[in-house]
């Protein structure tokens, strides 16, 4: 049911400065690939097949890294198409202002928008992506994935306020971006995957921009979630963030020890 992903990576990289000068963060490597291709082939798997990436021009990395062999090496042999554009966004005034630039792209369709500093894992189970997929195939409302974080992390997300419905689910009432934890509505923290209706693009008009002076997406959601109803789903799961250095080299060993193929150096 849904088949287009959104991945906003216009953003300047500032928190991981200086070497984001030239390298976008979405490049930062988890082994031998970069993050971003951990996004695509998890959303390809989960049925997505046409994406659109908004970037910046000094990005183009980004733009080189899918040729055609590695377009190739994620559908493997499943024979379904995947198309990936590209949009150049350099005046992008925050977040959701980039996902605002996928409009013409999204048309009338739901879809999916998934930041590429951040990668699932779920070994065994099914992938985080397709458990978002698949509560909006039978919740059929828009839904934000979010996850409990503890106390000193609340001002790293945006935070929702919801009510319950059951064990992983709750409907929005509430968002707050980077809220101090004393001030947040809750401990659930967006955690950066969400399939919208283009309902959400009168919305981010709408949004004045918000904290560092940019139009965040928590704002145009705040916005809506009085008027339309929007749900929160708590996955199954792991998830790596690698939006600061620390937990870019968490990510990366944490993977690596997982891997046969790098057993031998953690045996030493
Ligand atoms: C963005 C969003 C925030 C969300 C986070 C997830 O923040 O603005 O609401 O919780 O991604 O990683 P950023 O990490 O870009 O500062």
């Amino acid at each position: 049911m849904i088949r287009k992903l959104v991945i906003p990576a216009a953003g300047m990289g500032t928190r991981m400065s200086p070497f984001t000068e030239v390298l976008p963060k979405e490049m930062l490597p988890i082994l031998d690939k970069p993050v971003i291709h951990y996004v695509v082939s998890e959303a390809y798997d989960a049925g997505i097949d046409d994406i659109l990436v908004v970037t910046r021009s000094p990005k183009t990395s980004i733009i080189n890294y899918f040729t055609k062999d590695v377009i190739d090496s994620i559908k493997g042999k499943s024979g379904r198409n995947l198309s990936i554009s590209f949009k150049i966004a350099d005046d992008t005034k925050g977040l959701g202002d980039s996902i605002a630039r996928s409009e013409e792209f999204v048309g009338s369709d739901s879809f999916l928008v998934m930041l590429a500093d951040t990668f699932y894992r779920n070994p065994g189970g099914v992938s985080v992506t397709s458990q978002l997929i698949d509560a909006y195939s039978k919740e059929k409302e828009p839904l934000i994935l979010v996850e409990s974080v503890p106390p000193e992390r609340i001002k790293a997300y945006g935070i929702i306020a919801g009510e319950r419905l059951s064990d992983n689910l709750w409907v929005v009432k509430d968002a707050v971006e980077k809220p101090e934890p004393e001030k947040a509505p809750s401990n659930l923290a967006i955690t950066g995957s969400y399939i919208f209706t283009p309902e959400i693009f009168d919305f981010i008009k709408k949004t004045k921009p918000g904290r560092n002076n940019e139009i965040q997406i928590t704002d145009a959601i705040r916005e809506l979630c009085p008027k339309s109803r929007m749900l929160a789903y708590k996955y199954k799961g792991v998830r790596y963030d690698i939006g600061t250095i620390d937990l870019w080299i968490r990510a990366f060993l944490e993977n690596a020890k997982q891997d046969r193929r790098f057993a031998e150096y953690f045996n030493r």
